[in-house]
């Protein structure tokens, strides 16, 4: 589909309005579960802006830490931190937030690491949930929305850096963006 600038539209997946309703709604669920408090750590880089917006819907006590990772090899699900925490989470409530859950590689490692530190609880917010490529299954306590196995972008979520500036979720088509991976910026940016 041509979009208005002239290059390719996306289709959206989640528009922004039912992507913030649904930001409320696991902010409410974990201020219900934490009245006393919550730590946040988000997994950069992805997690950024629901972490962003998480935080300024909680009503309860919130503090935020970061944690970078990087893959040793692709699909090798072996990682190691090159962030690692500020925060001593010894005995805290802790809440790790992810923007995606896929393979459960990734979560597996850090929820591992996390979970030496000892902390009081470790409860996993992820923003989507793409199940059908789950390899490791793991319990996510807080999701914002369920997807099928398609390839998207927007809202921290990206394709070589590309696209994380989006206020909602957009299916890409992978190859075109391997080819181009500028194929939709006519339709996201002006001029
Ligand atoms: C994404 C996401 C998770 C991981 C999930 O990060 O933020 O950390 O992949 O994949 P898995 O369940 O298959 O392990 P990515 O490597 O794209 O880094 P980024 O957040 O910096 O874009």
């Amino acid at each position: 589909m041509t979009g208005p600038g002239g290059g390719e539209s996306p289709r959206v997946v989640i528009a922004r309005d039912v992507l913030r309703a649904g930001v409320r709604r696991v902010a409410d669920e974990i201020a219900a579960a934490h009245p006393d408090g919550v730590l946040l750590i988000a997994v950069l880089k992805g997690s950024v802006p629901f972490t962003a917006d998480l935080i300024r819907s909680l009503t309860v006590p919130v503090e935020v830490d970061f944690l970078a990772i990087s893959a040793y090899a692709p699909d090798s699900g072996r990682v190691r931190i090159v962030k690692d925490l500020d925060a001593d989470i010894y005995g805290r409530a802790v809440v790790l937030v992810e923007d995606i859950v896929d393979t459960g590689l990734t979560l597996a490692y850090v929820r591992g690491e996390l979970e030496r530190r000892a902390p009081a609880s470790l409860e996993v917010c992820t923003l989507l949930d793409r199940a059908p490529r789950r390899i490791l299954p793991t319990p996510l306590r807080y999701v914002g929305f369920e997807i099928g196995d398609e390839f998207v972008l927007g809202y921290g979520l990206d394709f070589e850096e590309r696209y994380r500036h989006l206020d909602h979720v957009v299916a890409g088509d992978v190859h075109a963006l391997r080819s181009d991976p500028d194929v939709y910026a006519a339709h996201f940016f002006a001029g």
